[in-house]
């Protein structure tokens, strides 16, 4: 039977491509975002407990990808000053990126094999790492990120004492063509379509060990400082 993957935000630009591309790779996936049925909406925890039940009546997942994530949109752009600073957008971006996927742990790390291995990835960005902030702006989504690597490393602490050969990780799908950086594609910069972002996030995927767990890495493999 095939090994079952789970994709959260099959809808994106990256998920609809990992979603098809671990598919091609023959496993059976489980594709969940706000469309589907059962929907998961990260603004509302319900619908991620009833997706977890959903996807532990099917079997136990040997990965579990979330590929949700928010940077622009509901009216607002990412900071370029503290002047743009907004309370409602930073708890949006807050929300979405940060409290929506450690609810996602939550309810989908207790999913993963206690023996053997099994992987919660969740794709967080390189903007995210204090430790290599030089530009600035962009707050909310930064601190918001940066909050999502310390929820992924805190779970991946916990997750190991009850799956020792788990991984639980955070990972930066390099600069991807997709409507999150569409506004922000300028030249120069090297964009990977959607395909070619999934394969390398697949491959860095399957070479991780317990070991890696708790960590932050690029499309390479290569680790993000945090
Ligand atoms: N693209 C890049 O260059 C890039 C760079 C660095 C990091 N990333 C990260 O990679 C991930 C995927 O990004 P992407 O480029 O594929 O973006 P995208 O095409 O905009 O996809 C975002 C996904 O998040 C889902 N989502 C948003 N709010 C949600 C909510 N409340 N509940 C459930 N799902 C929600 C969207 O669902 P709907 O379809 O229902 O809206 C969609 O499936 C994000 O975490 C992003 O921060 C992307």
């Amino acid at each position: 039977m095939a090994e079952m993957a789970v994709v959260i935000g099959a809808s994106g630009g990256v998920g609809a491509a990992l979603a098809e591309a671990l598919r091609a790779k023959g496993w059976s996936v489980v594709a969940l975002g706000r469309g589907s049925v059962p929907a998961v909406d990260l603004l509302d925890e319900h619908t991620i407990e009833a997706a977890a039940a959903h996807v532990a009546a099917l079997g136990m997942p040997g990965l579990v990808i979330d590929a949700t994530g928010f940077l622009h949109g509901t009216g607002f752009m990412p900071e370029r000053s503290w002047r743009d600073l907004d309370g409602a957008h930073m708890a949006h971006a807050f929300a979405v990126n940060a409290i929506g996927p450690a609810l996602l742990m939550k309810h989908f790390l207790p999913l993963l094999p206690r023996r053997g291995r099994g992987v919660f990835a969740t794709l967080s960005a390189r903007v995210g790492s204090i430790g290599d902030n030089r530009l600035g702006g962009w707050y909310a989504y930064r601190a918001s990120k940066a909050a999502l690597n310390q929820l992924v490393r805190t779970a991946a602490v916990e997750l190991q004492r009850r799956a020792p050969e788990a991984v639980c990780v955070a990972l930066h799908p390099g600069t991807v063509a997709t409507a999150l950086s569409a506004p922000f594609a300028r030249a120069g910069l090297e964009v990977r379509t959607p395909a070619v972002a999934a394969a390398e996030l697949l491959a860095v995927i399957d070479g991780l060990t317990a070991r890696d767990s708790g960590g932050f890495f690029d499309h390479r493999g290569a680790a993000v400082a945090w």
